[in-house]
């Protein structure tokens, strides 16, 4: 088991209440977000639920709105690219961090945690890993380069950032098999262990995760990923953490399942958490009945989580709908995200809220009704 880091984080927050303060909020110095009338933030919300709630963040630094927005309703933060390979070693043993740090900068300013994502990811159709690695054929080159990169890239940023996702998407994205990627194809299927072992040596404190995409329902794919993590986790690999990407895309988030195949992940003795939510307005009907399908999609996301007890944090992958990832890769019109075009508070919002409220204390297991 592997809680401490993040259990320490909610502690620090539950004292200093940096984050997202509203007296509305406070009562005698206490959180009760549940009170009659009172309009938590999210952050307050996940505070009093015991979790940590996080978005993706990306450089938006024309848009005034953006940051205190983001520093409002979130404890927890994780950049969107500037932690990827090629963007921390564009070049073979040219480091940049300056992205990174910027990041880093605002979020320990504001008493937030860091995820930080990703070290080891390679997907044929995206950037995330530079020609110059996949170049190298030679397996004592690559393992030679990979410790360098994670080695450098994990100790710049030792006993600051709470947990990494170490290796990003293990699995094939459509099926269920494991993905032959260009580090498996030199290294061996072991490229994942001795990326973790390389992890933890370079931050023991950090919580290490492997982090999936596609896997919130039942299925073959989840089975594989359940298997993955058995494996490593026989062999002894420190794999502390088991991230569930969450990008509801084709279907949304089915309560029972979600919570089932998290609670199977977490019985392994591992952390879960959400690491990448964004939930698609699904559905038929006028704006108004998606919206409020969403609201319940978001509800029955944030409450499958607080009903396990190892999930420890869900992070959105954005938080406005006037930036997200869906846009540019599939098209504008999803809104996925829990706060509109304007930055104002959609349904989906307070679904999540009303989620992380209901899934704590003596609601917790408590299945939501549709
Ligand atoms: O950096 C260039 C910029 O110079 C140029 O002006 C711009 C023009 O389109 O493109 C910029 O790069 C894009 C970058 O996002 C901007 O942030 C890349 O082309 C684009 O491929 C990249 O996409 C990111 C993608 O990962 C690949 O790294 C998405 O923003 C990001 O949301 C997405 O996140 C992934 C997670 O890491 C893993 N799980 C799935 C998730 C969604 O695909």
């Amino acid at each position: 088991m592997h809680y401490e880091p993040i259990v320490r984080r909610i502690g620090i927050l539950l004292l200093a209440s940096t984050v997202a303060s509203s007296s509305a909020c406070k009562q005698d110095g206490e959180l009760d977000c549940r009170a009659d009338g009172v309009d938590c933030t999210l952050a307050e919300a996940a505070v009093q639920a015991g979790v940590l709630v996080g978005t993706a963040y990306n450089e938006f630094r024309d848009d005034p709105e953006y940051i205190p927005a983001l520093i409002n309703d979130f404890n927890s933060v994780t950049h969107e690219g500037a932690m990827k390979w090629a963007a921390t070693q564009p070049e073979r043993g040219v480091f940049d961090f300056e992205r990174a740090d910027r990041m880093m900068e605002l979020a320990e300013s504001n008493g937030m945690s860091v995820r930080g994502h990703t070290l080891v990811w390679e997907q044929a159709s995206l950037d995330a890993t530079p020609d110059y690695v996949l170049d190298i054929t030679d397996p004592e080159e690559l393992r030679a380069l990979m410790a360098d990169h994670i080695r450098t890239v994990v100790g710049r940023y030792r006993g600051r950032i709470d947990a990494w996702d170490v290796v990003n998407e293990p699995l094939e994205t459509a099926g269920s098999e494991i993905y032959e990627n260009h580090f498996y194809q030199v290294l061996g299927p072991g490229y994942i262990a001795e990326a973790f072992a390389l992890a933890r040596e370079a931050d023991p404190n950090a919580t290490l995760f492997l982090n999936e995409v596609l896997v919130s329902s039942a299925g073959a794919r989840f089975d594989a990923l359940f298997e993955l993590t058995k494996d490593l986790l026989e062999q002894g690999v420190p794999v502390h953490g088991v991230g569930f990407q969450g990008h509801f895309l084709t279907k949304p988030p089915i309560y029972d399942e979600l919570r089932a195949n998290l609670e199977r992940i977490a019985a392994l003795g591992v952390v879960v958490e959400l690491t990448e939510v964004d939930i698609i307005l699904h559905g038929t009907g006028d704006e108004a009945t998606r919206l409020e399908r969403q609201r319940q999609d978001y509800f029955d996301m944030a409450s499958a989580c607080l009903a396990v007890e190892a999930c420890e944090r869900m992070t959105l992958w954005g938080f406005t709908d006037r930036y997200t990832w869906i846009d540019s890769f599939f098209g504008a019109g999803f809104a996925p995200l829990p706060l509109d075009d304007d930055y104002a508070r959609k349904p989906a919002y307070f679904g999540l809220r009303d989620g992380l409220l209901n899934g704590s204390g003596s609601n917790k297991t408590t299945a939501p009704t549709r």
